[in-house]
């Protein structure tokens, strides 16, 4: 198998949590890559460049470049290609959370579709008929293929079935990507994965929510019954497959990203209070009887579970953090890590929190 070098990538989304432990390990002491990282984001509510404070110190200008500015503005798109000599495109921009798209989906489409063609369109055009050693690479979610029952699972040849603002955005911008490699020949690979979790997540999302509640004392939400099931991945696991199919992946290839690691909510929760209380000294009943129930979601797709033979097979990907070791790592940061948890919490924060947990 031939491997890519890429050189200089412009990564989308960078600040952002998946982003910014791409961005990490690919700048990690001993890492393989030895190119320029060019990190476009627009620091929505999402993005936070204290993720990347001691990359910036240690690499800024040098080997990486931060850019404030969004996917959707084609002029900076296009110089960005030309000024920085793009080679690799790694898309992970985007607006990234269900329930936001059920409040206002207004931005999930220009973002996701409009800024996905923003980007596909500056990269056919720079790259053109010269596309040797280029890749657009996107980030996708397994919540375009919609919600299974209690068995099954998805794979890379799974039926679009989208259920969410969020979701249906990532879908045709998966379409998108997918047209522009059997249109135009571009240079595409793609993966859809289930849920991450880990270090520099922002805390709308199930994991750090529950954590910080726990912390500060707040009633700990839970949609529904409780019942519905993710598969859930430490975040550096899903940054080493990413790697992996920018370095090894076939062209105009999907390839599905999971944990093999499938967890009811309530379960998730319980196990997390467990370990906070362990860790914390917090009285655990007293965390057990915070559990608030709260009116479900529209729309919530009940199991989502993911195949991901194909990328072990053919890349030989797998999973190194086991949930145990990943969420002890977990909660672990966001115990040492105040000043970032009180730089996200602003005041927009909390009124998304109270309009968003309506209790039953
Ligand atoms: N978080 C997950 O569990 C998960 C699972 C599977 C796939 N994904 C996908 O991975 C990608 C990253 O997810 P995440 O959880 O890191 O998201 P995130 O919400 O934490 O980060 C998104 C980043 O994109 C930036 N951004 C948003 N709109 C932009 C725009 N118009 N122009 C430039 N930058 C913009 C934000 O500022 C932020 O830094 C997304 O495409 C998401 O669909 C996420």
């Amino acid at each position: 198998m031939t491997m890519r070098t890429c050189k200089n990538l412009l990564v989308t989304g960078g600040a952002g949590f998946i982003g910014c432990n791409f961005i990490r390990l690919l700048l990690s002491p001993g890492h393989e890559f030895s190119g320029r990282i060019i990190n476009l984001d627009a620091l929505t509510y999402a993005g936070n460049p204290a993720s990347l404070a001691d990359i910036e110190a240690r690499y800024g200008g040098n080997r990486y470049f931060f850019v404030s500015g969004d996917i959707r503005n084609p002029d900076l798109v296009q110089f960005l290609f030309k000024n920085y000599a793009i080679d690799t495109v790694v898309h992970f921009a985007a607006e990234s959370h269900v329930d936001r798209s059920i409040l206002g989906p207004e931005a999930f489409i220009t973002t996701n579709v409009l800024g996905t063609f923003t980007l596909l369109e500056a990269a056919r055009q720079y790259w053109g008929g010269d596309s040797a050693g280029t890749l657009f690479h996107h980030i996708s979610t397994d919540e375009v293929y919609g919600s299974l029952g209690k068995q099954g699972y998805f794979t890379e040849t799974s039926p679009y079935d989208p259920r969410s603002p969020y979701s249906a955005s990532k879908a045709a911008s998966d379409h998108l990507v997918m047209a522009y490699h059997h249109t135009y020949a571009l240079p595409v690979t793609l993966s859809n994965c289930s849920n991450n979790y880990g270090p520099y997540q922002f805390p709308e999302k199930l994991i750090p929510l529950m954590i910080l509640h726990m912390l500060s004392g707040k009633p700990l939400p839970v949609y529904g019954d409780g019942k519905n099931i993710r598969d859930w991945l430490y975040v550096e696991d899903h940054a080493h497959a990413l790697w992996t199919i920018i370095k090894g992946g076939r062209t105009g290839e999907k390839y599905a990203i999971g944990g093999e690691n499938e967890w009811e909510n309530l379960t998730l929760l319980t196990t997390l209070i467990d370990l906070v209380s362990r860790k914390t000294g917090m009285d655990g009943d007293t965390l057990h009887a915070a559990i608030t129930f709260v009116k479900d979601r529209p729309g919530h797709d009940r199991r989502y579970a993911i195949d991901c033979s194909k990328l072990k097979a053919e890349l030989g990907w797998k999973q190194l953090v086991t949930f145990e070791e990943g969420l002890a790592k977990t909660v672990d940061w966001y115990l040492a890590n105040p000043e970032w948890i009180q730089g996200i919490q602003s005041g927009e924060y909390q009124q998304w929190l109270n309009k968003n947990y309506d209790t039953r």
